[in-house]
């Protein structure tokens, strides 16, 4: 039987929510019934967000560069001022870069390991005390295709984004057993401004809409089934392993 949990009243963390990606997931979390924290730069992109939301008083904005260790302090202590607990994370806020491996600056890499590796990292390293607290911890990365593969002037971005998946798939394992369920998605293009700016010789028409990415997200907090998760035999606390 579908392990399905009813996500009305369940309260998310959503980062890069002010468009793309993370505004189509706040959509669909809130139809769900959802109270989320929406997180960006722009707090003007932010409110819009919670406007489309159609409950913008369930919706909590929290404008913040997360690069810095003061935006990050304000948001995880609003953020523990409302909820007392936190039932989903999603890291989606990031940054891309398409430029040529030499042309690539000290400043330009850290500025994109800083966005899109590290602060996922210390997030899920403030979120877990909050998530524990819950009966359905989960935690969504937003990954990318270049996570698992290489492609020319993506250099820094794959790096990112590979250190993401590694810390995703620790961390993973590091909490199963627990209950906390933490999983990446990798899209191909995704038509949101990010992919505009960055790729405007690609033809939208054949990309993945970002409400497809939010209805994967919904999908994984919502269903804590096995059929995601690559070792069942961590989550079965006090079950011996699967073929013994
Ligand atoms: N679009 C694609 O083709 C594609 C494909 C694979 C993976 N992804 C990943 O999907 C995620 C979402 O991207 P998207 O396509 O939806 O692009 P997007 O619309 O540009 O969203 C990126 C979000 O990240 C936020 N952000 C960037 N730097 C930030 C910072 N320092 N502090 C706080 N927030 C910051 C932005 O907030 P502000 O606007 O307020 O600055 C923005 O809301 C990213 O992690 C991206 O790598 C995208």
């Amino acid at each position: 039987m579908l392990n399905r949990i009813d996500l009305n009243g369940k309260l998310a963390l959503i980062t890069g929510a002010g468009g793309g990606i993370g505004r189509a997931t706040a959509i669909r979390l809130a139809e769900a019934g959802m109270k989320l924290a929406l997180s960006g730069r722009d707090p003007a992109k932010l409110m819009k967000t919670a406007a489309l939301t159609g409950r913008p008083l369930d919706m909590l904005c929290l404008p913040a560069d997360l690069t810095t260790e003061k935006g990050r302090r304000d948001v995880m202590h609003i953020l523990t001022g409302h909820f007392k607990k936190l039932d989903l994370l999603v890291n989606n806020a990031g940054m891309a870069l398409s430029c040529p491996f030499e042309e690539i600056t000290e400043a330009q890499y850290d500025q994109i390991m800083a966005i899109n590796a590290k602060v996922p990292f210390l997030l899920c390293q403030q979120a877990l005390p909050l998530l524990r607290r819950s009966d359905c911890p989960t935690i969504v990365n937003i990954g990318s295709v270049v996570a698992h593969d290489g492609y020319p002037l993506q250099a820094a971005y794959a790096a990112s984004k590979h250190a993401l998946l590694g810390m995703t798939k620790s961390l993973a394992k590091e909490v199963a057993a627990e209950g906390i369920r933490v999983h990446m998605i990798s899209p191909g293009g995704v038509m949101t401004d990010m992919i505009r700016i960055a790729r405007p010789d690609l033809d939208g028409a054949d990309m993945i809409q970002p409400e497809e990415i939010a209805e994967q997200i919904a999908f994984l907090v919502e269903h804590r089934g096995n059929a995601v998760v690559d070792e069942i035999r961590l989550h079965r606390p006090g079950k011996e392993p699967f073929g013994k």
